[in-house]
């Protein structure tokens, strides 16, 4: 009885204890974010230039659009919350916000038809929170 009741509570702190958002399959952990997600669209805005077509434009917002929804999750540590406690720590969840501040300053420029624009939204904002977030916490 004593045992049931204990398992019981621990399952309840477990259950307390864990974010709300997490789901019973998270589908990709923060890694698979980045690299199949965060930085393929990020090389894309990168890769940017000489833009002639709406398919291209077009492209490119969702690109941008896309990093600033992973940037929702990175937010929480990743989907599986692998990263909730260091997500917890304020200069995480400021290069995540400055990760999408960035992007949507992207996609501005993109709706703007602004190749410039999107060339300093790409260099000069949206580079520097990858790089700082990874000095911190990337694992070595
Ligand atoms: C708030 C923190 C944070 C930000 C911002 C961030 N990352 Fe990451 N990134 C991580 C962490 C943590 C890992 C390592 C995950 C692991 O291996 O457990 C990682 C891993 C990666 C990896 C895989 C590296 C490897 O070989 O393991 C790539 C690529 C990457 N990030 C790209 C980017 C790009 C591009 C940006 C910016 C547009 C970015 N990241 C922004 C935290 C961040």
């Amino acid at each position: 009885m004593r045992r049931v009741l204990l398992s019981g509570m621990s399952a309840l702190v477990l259950l307390t204890a864990a974010p709300a958002w997490t789901q019973p399959d998270p589908g990709l952990n923060i890694r698979e974010v980045m690299l199949s997600v965060i930085a393929p669209m990020t090389n894309k805005l990168w890769a940017a230039s000489d833009i002639r077509s709406d398919e291209q434009w077009l492209e490119l917002e969702q690109a941008a659009m896309t990093v600033i929804a992973a940037g929702t999750v990175v937010a929480q540590g990743g989907p599986d919350g692998a990263y909730s406690e260091q997500a917890k720590n304020a200069d995480w969840q400021e290069y995540t916000q400055q990760m999408m501040a960035a992007a949507r300053q992207a996609v501005r420029a993109i709706q703007n038809h602004d190749e410039a624009a999107l060339f300093t939204a790409g260099n000069e904002a949206l580079y520097p929170p990858c790089e700082n977030c990874h000095a911190t916490y990337l694992p070595r």
